[in-house]
């Protein structure tokens, strides 16, 4: 089984939730058998900053905030491909993800903690990480919130992905014609505009990708596991294999 976890950065349910829920479609094409997704959005959740007090390090990598990153970070944890789909924010990820994701980095030091007793080190879990960014305008951050999300990937030990060539490069874009209105890709969508080509063949092509890629890398985790087990940087990612979730 694959677990794909889509996570929507916006706010509102609108053009971001529209290109992850095609995403999502597309993976579960590659095998409908095999291939589980879900949706989460951070509409009406609340996810607080990282307050920096470190104590997620002594407990195990329990937060002392407790709002909807607790549910979020289990999904996470789980998932063997994640899927971001965000607006872009003064040239960036949004605020409530990016609270997220602070706290997810630092939270998992301390979950891990004892496989690496003395150093702060972080598995290899070798998740695959997608992402798709879209904003009002043309050349006003796409590539930056991209590049924020494949190194948040290189950071916690996960593979980033991209679609194929030539609609994607770094992951997959769109822009909304200068219109903030929530819709604008999903009216548009059936117009043959090049951009709508780029931004919905882009999503489609990045999704399968990621699939066939954690395909690949549990396969080869179960062929090589004899090989990987003897190093603590792989034990979430076999469990995973085997089909189990632990915090070790
Ligand atoms: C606070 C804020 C900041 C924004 N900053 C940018 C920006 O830097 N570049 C851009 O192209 N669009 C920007 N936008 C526009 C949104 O990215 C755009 O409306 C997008 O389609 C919203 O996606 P959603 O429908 O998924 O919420 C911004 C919107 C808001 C609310």
């Amino acid at each position: 089984m694959i677990f794909v976890l889509g996570i929507c950065g916006s706010p509102r349910k609108g053009n971001s939730y529209y290109l992850l829920e095609k995403a999502l479609e597309s993976a579960r094409e590659v095998a409908p058998k095999e291939v589980k997704t879900e949706l989460y959005s951070v509409r009406g959740k609340k996810f607080a900053p990282c307050i920096s007090c470190f104590k997620c390090g002594e407990l195990q990598g329990e937060c002392v905030i407790k709002d909807d990153f607790q549910e979020l970070r289990e999904k996470w944890v789980e998932a063997d491909v994640i899927i971001y789909s965000v607006p872009v924010y003064h040239m960036g990820i949004p605020a409530q993800l990016k609270a997220f994701i602070d706290r997810l980095g630092n939270s998992l030091f301390g979950r891990y903690s004892n496989l690496f007793p003395g150093e702060a080190k972080l598995p290899r879990s070798l998740k695959v990480i997608g992402a798709i960014a879209q904003g009002a305008h043309l050349y006003s951050g796409q590539e930056h919130t991209l590049t924020d999300l494949i190194n948040h990937a290189l950071v916690m030990g996960c593979v980033p992905v991209t679609g194929d060539m030539w609609e994607t490069y770094i992951g997959a874009g769109a822009w909304t014609y200068n219109d903030v209105g929530r819709n604008v890709l999903a009216d548009k969508s059936e117009e043959s505009s090049l951009d709508m080509r780029v931004a919905l063949r882009g999503t489609a092509s990045l999704a399968r990708r990621a699939v066939e890629l954690a395909i690949i890398l549990k396969s080869g985790g179960k062929v090589e596991a004899k090989r990987l087990e003897v190093d603590p940087v792989y034990i979430p990612f076999l469990a995973r294999v085997r089909g189990e979730v632990t915090s070790q």
